[in-house]
């Protein structure tokens, strides 16, 4: 057996254990990506009107800042496959809920809890897989975690324009878009169950014979396991026993982590994954176009940020990004001021809504091959071992937190302001992102993280630390 797997590659595991990992990433996507088309039917629905349209979108992810909380403690003492199996549960059970068409109350509190899964599913998802898949693949373990994100926003954008197409009446209508849902959370949720432990989880918790057994069945000799545990073992040997979190070189790149998240929400993304159909729609632009630009252009251009940031580094295409998220958005807001109130669609000139489109999709391409994959890339690769969990889980929350804001107040500030503001705040949060970059954020492309984990230790500069 064991020449036949060595010819393979990996055991068949590895790919089921990759499944299941990128079916926790989907369902994120999935769920991130619902409210842009559905929000329409959910409105006339339950007749919410714009603060309650708003609110329903951001429910979910406060949720999913809790639901990080929730995963650092779960994943610490439950285990890393009982977290994965309680995100898929809440997954399934609300997802379930919602397609009732409760009353609002409820529809509102189960999207709350869904929400508390996909913060689970945000953090336990890729700290399983850095845990369980074998090191050689590892790097596009974390990738494609990313990219199933992409493809979950544009898959359940477009079953919605579909049902929207096929489906006339709304109260029909929303059953059969939360179903679509239903349908991978169940796959995942018995995948879950399936699952082996994380075999680091198992050793951090004493049980090496349990780990051991995991290792069999994921790598493929003898000798492999037995390197394997040793790594494992060491790097639980030299984690100190009380933990000193707050303090010197951890706290600077903490705080790199956080802003690197905080920027990649300020540069208004989510204003974007969340109302774009909206967004675009107070510009004339509606239909098709208007409902599958920014899912199709996110997925699309998330691929070459893949093969990129290997090749260019990470700063580089942070920089990138920036810059034409700054010219984009300024260039969005400047249409909107030419389009001004007019609300009859026809009406609107075609210049403004030429450069609306155009500026909404270079922002997204900026986007999806910039900080979206790597914002989330640098908060993995920058911390020491012994805190490379709590920096990431705190990081997950902050970008929880600050898409939160973000879904949660865009609407308003639209309806108060105009759209115009509300880019013209979003070019700001792009041009700090730029002095922050500039100031404060490593290359880490190409070096290895203990190498990153001496140089802090050593006081280098924080922007240095990667050379
Ligand atoms: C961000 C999400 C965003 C998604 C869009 C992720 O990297 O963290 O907030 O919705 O990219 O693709």
């Amino acid at each position: 057996m064991d020449d036949k797997v060595k010819k393979a590659g990996f055991k068949g595991i590895v790919y089921w254990i990759s499944i299941v990992a990128s079916l926790g990433g989907l369902l994120f996507g999935l769920d991130q990506g619902f409210i842009a088309n559905a929000l329409p039917t959910i409105e006339k629905v339950y007749t919410l009107d714009i603060p309650g349209g708003e609110s329903f979108s951001g429910i979910m992810l406060w949720g999913a800042a809790i639901g990080t909380v929730i995963a650092g403690f779960s994943g610490r003492y439950l285990g890393r496959k009982k977290s994965l199996v309680l995100a898929g549960s809440l997954f399934v059970l609300m997802s379930a809920l919602s397609a009732t068409l409760p009353a609002y109350p409820i529809l509102y509190w189960a999207r709350f809890l869904l929400g508390v899964g996909v913060g689970i599913a945000s953090f336990v998802v890729p700290l399983y897989l850095a845990e369980t898949a074998p090191a050689k693949i590892r790097g596009s373990m974390g990738t494609l975690f990313q990219l199933m994100i992409t493809v979950g926003i544009f898959a359940i954008s477009l079953t919605n324009v579909l049902l929207i197409r096929v489906v006339s009446d709304n109260v029909d209508r929303l059953p059969l878009m939360f179903i679509v849902i239903i349908i991978f959370a169940v796959l995942m949720l018995i995948g879950a169950i399936s699952l082996p432990e994380s075999p680091r989880w198992l050793m951090l918790r004493g049980r090496k014979k349990d780990a051991e057994k995991v290792l069999s069945r994921v790598l493929n000799s003898k000798e492999e396991i037995d390197i394997e545990l040793n790594i494992i073992e060491e790097a639980i040997n030299a984690s100190p026993k009380t933990n000193r979190p707050l303090k010197g070189p951890f706290l600077k790149v903490l705080l790199v982590g956080i802003f690197m998240m905080v920027f990649q929400q300020l540069v208004g993304i989510n204003a974007m994954i969340y109302y774009a159909p909206t967004i675009l729609g107070y510009g004339g632009i509606v239909g098709f176009v208007g409902m599958m630009t920014v899912p199709f252009v996110n997925l699309l251009f998330t691929f070459p940020a893949i093969w990129l940031v290997e090749k260019w580094g990470r700063k580089k295409l942070l920089y990138i990004g920036s810059v034409l998220m700054l010219i984009t958005m300024l260039a969005a807001g400047f249409a909107f001021l030419a389009i001004g109130n007019q609300t009859d669609a026809s009406l609107i000139g075609s210049w403004p809504k030429i450069i609306l489109l155009v500026s909404v999709i270079i922002y997204i391409f900026g986007f999806a091959f910039s900080w979206g994959p790597v914002a989330w890339l640098i908060c993995s690769e920058i911390f020491p071992i012994q805190n490379r969990e709590m920096g990431m889980t705190i990081t997950t929350i902050v970008n929880w937190l600050f898409a939160a804001v973000v879904v949660s107040f865009a609407l308003t500030i639209i309806n108060s302001f105009g759209p115009a503001v509300l880019f013209f705040i979003f070019v700001v949060g792009c041009v700090l992102s730029i002095v922050f970059l500039f100031f404060w954020v490593p290359e880490t492309q190409g070096v290895g993280l203990e190498k990153i984990e001496e140089n802090l230790k050593a006081g280098k500069k924080l922007k240095n630390i990667g050379s």
